[in-house]
């Protein structure tokens, strides 16, 4: 079955409910046969029923569509309906259209607009555009932004978010954060070897030390104390729950702004103004210590934001979205794959030989250059990111429709990845007998193109010190019933993970 694509919309359609190309000159166009093209009315999914449309799927105890397992609806679409899936009929949402293949996937990153929209997020639209407009103006940050507003912003940072030499600078101030994520874990021990604390929450700590390192040189937000450190659940709760709020209201269960239930509305704009206010503080102290530090190199991401662009207002924008998306993802993803290397212990043990050969010290510094030398410790990362990417699936939004990219889905496909249910890090590694050359779009953890994650070089970064750290000074175990994988909202397993730390 041919469905007609272009480059401006997936699937273009006129009045008549026909296929029809948008734009001349497509690449696609070459391969389409246009006069054969079957009507954007035949591309299979779900049957909406009247008035109800697709939404009632997604109520509870009614419909069979689990907001936390999105990951199982989205394989049982594949397996039902095929490579392209239609969702219609979603109350105050537009049409998605589901993508299972990476070609299509390809095709559709490929000729991206010079201004790609990333749809969800309607609730934080409405805070950055009509709730909070006066301070946010004419800069909204990247996050629930698009169009040239976006792209002005995005440009402004990228070159210093996105170059690797840029994040390489930060080694030292990553290490001594997952230094003291080591010694946290050291306290917190009991005498079965397993946290007094939820393993999760502290990693949440790390992932917001390491962000404050982003965007103040000087001191840290101090959660690792061994004292209980009020600063921390004022910001991290509100973020949790900001992220919580606003992946449930792209999911269609609820809107903000004139139709919102008054309580959580109010809770939610409480938990963005205080992040907010805590922002425009910190960047107001790393503005005067920029000041009188004068221009040497030691200074922080936001510093450097702050030195390139005079305009403080950028800087606090982009660390409040930094604080929204930059968290829980980072934190969640450590803790998978720290779960997958407890419940791999010969891979474990893989991993354990090479770092120790790489760092025959606790004390040996991290360097980017000892770094570069742990392959298996990215392919660790990485083969943990395709079995359970923390962000399952992606989307663009054409000039109606949706296409959410279902990489997920995709990553954990025989057809992709063989043995694609193993956890096998081997597999990225060039000099083993399991490495192919695999797919580009079969895992995309990171999106891709001019909208792909603005923190991914310091992300990667972070994972890998943690790591390195974590595992030369641990040999970590699991002894519980093993972990399913749920969405919360990032894809995340879903149970304590008392993992037993004994050191090495
Ligand atoms: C393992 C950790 C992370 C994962 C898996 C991840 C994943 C993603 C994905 C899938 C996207 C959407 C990309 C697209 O549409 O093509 C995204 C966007 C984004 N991420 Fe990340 N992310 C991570 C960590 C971070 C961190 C640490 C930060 C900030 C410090 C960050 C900041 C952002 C921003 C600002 C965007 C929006 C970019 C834009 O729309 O222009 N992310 N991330």
């Amino acid at each position: 079955m041919k469905y007609l694509k272009s480059t401006r919309r997936l699937i273009s359609r006129d009045t008549n409910g026909r296929f029809i190309s948008a734009v001349e000159n497509s690449v696609l166009e070459k391969n389409v046969d246009f006069k054969n093209a079957l009507p954007y009315r035949s591309v299979p999914g779900p049957k909406p029923l009247p008035y109800l449309g697709n939404t009632w799927r997604f109520i509870p105890f009614v419909g069979d569509f689990e907001i936390e397992h999105i990951d199982k609806v989205s394989e049982r679409l594949y397996k039902r309906y095929g490579k392209i899936v239609k969702m219609e009929g979603l109350l105050g949402r537009p049409d998605m259209v589901f993508l299972f293949d990476p070609d299509d996937i390809e095709k559709v990153f490929r000729q991206e607009d010079i201004l790609p929209y990333r749809p969800s997020m309607p609730s934080l639209n409405y805070y950055k555009h009509v709730y909070r407009k006066e301070f946010f103006g004419e800069h909204g940050g990247v996050i629930a932004v698009h169009g040239e507003k976006w792209q002005s912003f995005r440009s402004k940072v990228n070159q210093i978010m996105m170059q690797p030499r840029i994040a390489k600078m930060y080694v030292k101030a990553i290490e001594s954060t997952a230094q003291e994520f080591v010694d946290r874990i050291e306290y917190l021990k009991n005498e079965d070897y397993e946290l007094s604390e939820d393993l999760l929450n502290e990693l949440h700590k790390w992932s917001l030390e390491c962000n404050y390192s982003k965007s103040s040189s000087r001191c840290s937000f101090g959660l690792f104390g061994q004292k209980f450190s009020p600063r921390y659940p004022k910001i991290n709760k509100r973020c949790e729950y900001i992220f919580l709020l606003t992946y449930r209201s792209s999911n269609s269960k609820f809107h903000f702004g004139k139709y919102s239930e008054p309580p959580t509305f109010v809770k939610y704009i409480e938990a963005l103004d205080t992040i907010r206010v805590i922002c425009m503080k910190y960047i107001n102290k790393s503005l005067e210590d920029l000041k009188s530090s004068g221009s040497g190199n030691e200074i922080s991401v936001l510093q450097r934001v702050l030195r390139l662009e005079n305009d403080p207002k950028i800087a606090i924008i982009l660390a409040l979205d930094m604080f929204l998306v930059g968290i829980d993802t980072t934190s969640n993803a450590a803790a998978s794959v720290l779960y997958q290397l407890a419940i791999h212990p010969d891979k474990q043990q893989i991993l354990k030989d090479e770092v120790l050969r790489i760092l025959p010290d606790t004390s040996t510094p991290i360097t980017n250059q000892r770094l570069e030398q742990m392959q298996y410790l990215r392919a660790c990362i990485k083969e943990t990111m395709r079995m359970y990417p923390v962000v399952i699936g992606n989307g663009r939004q054409t000039t109606k429709d949706c296409v959410i990219f279902q990489h997920y889905v995709i990553s954990n496909q025989e057809q992709y990845f063989p043995e694609s249910k193993e956890f096998l890090p081997e597999r990225w590694l060039k000099s083993c007998h399991l490495y192919k050359e695999y797919h580009p779009f079969a895992s995309l953890p990171f999106g891709f193109g001019r909208r792909m994650c603005l923190g991914r070089r310091f992300a990667e970064l972070e994972l890998q010190i943690l790591l390195a750290k974590v595992i030369r000074s641990y040999s970590i175990e699991y002894h519980h019933e093993k972990l399913d994988y749920f969405i919360h909202p990032m894809y995340t397993p879903n149970g304590p993970l008392k993992l037993k730390f004994i050191k090495r």
